[in-house]
């Protein structure tokens, strides 16, 4: 069942970044826009299992650093190749300066 974690504070994100948050065995990629809109999505590129929190954000996009797949990250959809499957994406909410996650 989902439930909601804890995963930093929201200043620990600069503006137009991301930040990779570990739980469980499972790896994330927290990310804040350019609007200073939170998103959750799967740690690791679809394409290899490389983590994005090394990526690249612009806008509302995150660019992988291995071979510059950019996807949405509100949505986790592949808009460049060469990956093809999109990202899982979680809910997120703010409280109280922490950004929490639905997972
Ligand atoms: S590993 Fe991300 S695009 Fe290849």
């Amino acid at each position: 069942m989902a439930q909601w974690i804890d995963a930093c504070g929201v200043d620990d994100i600069e503006e137009e970044d991301v930040i990779r948050f570990d739980h469980n065995g499972r790896t994330f990629a927290i990310i804040r826009d350019h609007e200073n809109n939170y998103y959750c999505t799967d740690g690791l590129c679809t394409h290899e299992d490389v983590h994005l929190s090394d990526g690249l954000v612009v806008e509302a996009t995150i660019e992988c650093p291995k071979h510059s797949s950019i996807f949405d990250c509100k949505t986790g959809e592949v808009e460049t190749p060469p990956a093809c499957e999109n990202l899982h994406t979680y809910a997120v909410k703010l409280d109280g300066g922490r950004v929490l996650i639905e997972i």
